[in-house]
């Protein structure tokens, strides 16, 4: 039986998840942030989280092959920053929006929920995206905040 496309789109969106941005350095130096929510975590020991990369971004190679990257989970209060950078082919990341990781230099969004520090695992071919395996090698998060929530194709808040 032939799914429809639009109904697996809309059920999938059913479950609901927080937002993230994924940082990285391209081979240019640019900082680069990209909005994702199909972060998960994978492993406790060892400490491995993923995510899901389309195959046809424009920063596919970028994101790809880089060896660390951060997954900054968002707060309530910055849906800006997720609309933002899941503009296409803008991901360059605002001076004023980060601040250098210390394990392998990834930009940490400044104030997100929790900054992961992660180190390339491995990546597995999932269809039309790629799905990235990283090592956590820290991470700082606030005791207090909300976090912001997607569901059925709109930003949520917790109640
Ligand atoms: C809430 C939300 C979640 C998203 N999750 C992902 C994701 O998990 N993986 C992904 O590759 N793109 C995801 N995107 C799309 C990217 O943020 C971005 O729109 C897309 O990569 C733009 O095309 P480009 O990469 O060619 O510039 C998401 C977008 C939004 C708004």
């Amino acid at each position: 039986m032939e799914l429809d496309g639009r109904e697996l789109r809309s059920a999938l969106g059913r479950f609901a998840t927080g937002v993230c941005l994924i940082t990285a350095v391209n081979e240019e130096g640019e900082a680069l942030a990209l909005t994702a929510n199909s972060f998960s975590s994978v492993s406790l020991d060892p400490p491995l989280v993923l995510w899901s990369l389309q195959n046809n971004s424009e920063v596919f190679t970028t994101y790809s092959k880089a060896r660390h990257y951060a997954i900054n989970v968002l707060a309530g209060n910055q849906q800006e920053l997720s609309s933002r950078y899941a503009r296409k082919g803008d991901h360059v990341l605002d001076a004023e929006h980060f601040t250098p990781g210390e394990h392998g230099g990834a930009p940490l969004i400044n104030d997100a929920l929790v900054q992961f520090e992660c180190s390339l695992d491995a990546t597995h071919p999932g269809g039309d995206h790629l799905i990235i395996v990283g090592r956590v090698h820290a991470m700082h998060a606030q005791v207090e905040g909300e976090p912001l929530v997607f569901y059925s194709g709109a930003y949520r808040a917790l109640a």
